[in-house]
């Protein structure tokens, strides 16, 4: 049986991926915020997952502001990383898992959920940054499940529907037959507004309380509708949908084994958590 080892949330600010690309990590502006993924890597190293299903957005890769899925699902075989617009390098491609993903797509459907399926997708920033923190060195072996939510081009799903979609996806993982080990990411965030008179916004306050709420109480969060959202943490800090859905697909006891934040990076306050699932019963 499939079982979610946890949770890794993270930002996936594009100016990471260009430091990433010219070996910066050492560098004053950079060093504090690198220096918060040697802990989260540790414990990839010794939990090491077969599968990681992450939630994030889409920046206009592969949808724009004319035709905006709600929710879509990646269903291919593998992803490719391409250019939506910042200039960075080409992180390459990524091993997808096709049945897996059908699997969750007739959950979610069951579930009375409608994501699009994709059996084509590119994954832009958003994805290729995270994983590349995580696994610097690449992980050919890893298979990836993308889940993308709209926190762009409003109206966008509430929170407490991001929750329950997560948790959809969480038992589609619960009831995939074989013995697998995944990883749930979210992606984005933490309070960020990169544009309109609120450039620069950033509300650390908040940003503590999602970490500690998304640990120990998730559903606290899904009581704020959007447009609370965007007035506390920022048009793009919203991405914390990513985080919520996520958080969603855990259920049982999670143990914080590590986290960090670093203000700011480019314009967004930079966060990681990660979360291991507890044992629901104890071991014999
Ligand atoms: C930035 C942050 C993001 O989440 C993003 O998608 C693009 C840019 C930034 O702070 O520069
Ligand atoms: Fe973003």
């Amino acid at each position: 049986m499939a079982q979610i080892i946890g949770y890794i949330g993270t930002s996936h600010i594009p100016a990471i991926g260009a430091a990433i690309a010219a070996h910066r990590q050492q560098d004053p502006y950079w060093k504090h915020f690198f220096d918060g993924y040697p802990p989260a890597r540790q414990w990839l190293e010794s939990n090491k997952p077969d599968v990681v299903v992450m939630f994030y957005n889409d920046h206009g890769l592969n949808f724009f502001l004319d035709k905006m899925p709600t929710f879509a699902v990646g269903a291919a075989a593998q992803y490719a990383n391409a250019d939506e617009g910042w200039g960075l390098p080409n992180f390459g491609t990524y091993r997808g898992y096709p049945e897996l993903s059908w699997h969750i797509l007739e959950q979610l459907l069951d579930d009375e959920f409608d994501p699009v399926s994709c059996q084509e997708m590119l994954v832009d920033h958003a994805f290729t940054v995270p994983m590349k923190l995580l696994w610097p060195d690449g992980n050919p072996d890893l298979r990836t499940v993308p889940i993308v939510i709209n926190t762009v081009q409003h109206p966008l799903p509430s929170a407490r529907r991001c929750f329950k979609f997560g948790q959809s996806v969480g038992r589609a993982i619960a009831s995939w037959p074989e013995r697998l080990k995944v990883l749930i990411m979210g992606t984005g965030g933490l309070s960020h507004q990169l544009d309109g008179q609120r450039a620069g916004f950033i509300n650390k306050a908040f940003d503590m309380l999602c970490l500690e709420q998304i640990e120990s109480q998730p559903e606290a969060l899904t009581h704020y509708d959007t447009t609370e959202l965007v007035r506390i943490a920022g048009t793009q800090g919203v991405e914390l949908l990513n985080w919520i859905a996520a958080r969603g697909a855990l259920e049982g006891q999670v143990r914080r084994v590590h986290s960090h934040y670093h203000v700011p990076i480019s314009n967004t306050a930079a966060a990681l958590l990660v979360l291991e699932r507890q044992p629901t019963t104890a071991p014999a």
